[in-house]
């Protein structure tokens, strides 16, 4: 099946608000115990970038796992940024700042980063190489890549299968979502095909039939 682009930003309010309320506990908790593994320095007191950061749920998961870091959230919606802002607890605000910009033009408060993650935003870009290039710009030799996104299926009906798996009980517009998501994604061959052509070394796991999870550490 080819790839079918689905709006970059998310920035309808009715869309922000379902995706900054809906229940990301099971993905978003594997990315941060993932990451962890990873990453298992638990006194990691660096900042992290955390790239398309929507309402921030994986930013707040992250710096209550790394008490001691600071992260930088972006992303290109205003309503998204907004909704992170609200959602943020007292004792994390001296922590996360969010940022509102357009990658790869937005320009960022530090010219490297000791953590970058990215959670779901890869399968949004129309062009996939803007996420590897801006990684590849603010990582220095030792930064730790963390990514995670969505597969494509083989097939519409495999799509809409794993729309009813998965997300039979929530919202519409959820759903609608989700399944413009499946077809936006990439496959696991595609997403090698853009490390290689970015020059990076990185690890590609698939880790379930919808997600892939890429570690590496800069050279
Ligand atoms: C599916 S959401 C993922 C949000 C968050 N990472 C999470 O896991 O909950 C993808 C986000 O990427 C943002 N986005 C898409 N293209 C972008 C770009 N070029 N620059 C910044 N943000 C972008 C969208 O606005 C959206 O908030």
């Amino acid at each position: 099946m080819k790839r079918v682009l689905e709006p970059e930003l998310m920035e309808d309010e009715a869309q922000v608000k379902a995706y900054a309320e809906a229940d990301f506990e099971i993905p978003h908790s594997q990315f941060i115990e993932r990451l962890q593994v990873f990453v298992n320095e638990p006194r990691f007191s660096g900042t992290a970038l955390d790239l398309g950061c929507g309402p921030g749920d994986i930013s707040r998961r992250f710096a209550k796992a790394y008490p001691l870091s600071k992260v930088y959230a972006v992303d290109g919606s205003a309503a998204m940024i907004n909704y992170g802002k609200l959602l943020i607890p007292d004792e994390l605000k001296s922590r996360i700042k969010f940022i509102h910009g357009l990658l790869p033009h937005v320009s960022l408060p530090q010219a490297d980063y000791g953590i970058i993650f990215s959670n779901s935003l890869l399968h949004h870009l129309p062009d996939p190489m803007v996420l590897w290039d801006v990684i590849k710009k603010y990582a220095v030799p030792g930064t730790r890549i963390v990514v995670m996104d969505l597969l494509r299926p083989d097939s519409i009906d495999e799509a809409l299968t794993m729309v009813q798996a998965y997300a039979a009980d929530e919202p519409d517009i959820l759903k609608r979502d989700f399944y413009q998501s499946l077809l936006a994604a990439f496959r696991m061959d595609e997403i090698a095909g853009q490390i290689a052509q970015a020059g990076l070394d990185l690890s590609i796991e698939q880790i379930s039939d919808r997600h892939v999870f890429i570690t590496g550490v800069a050279a």
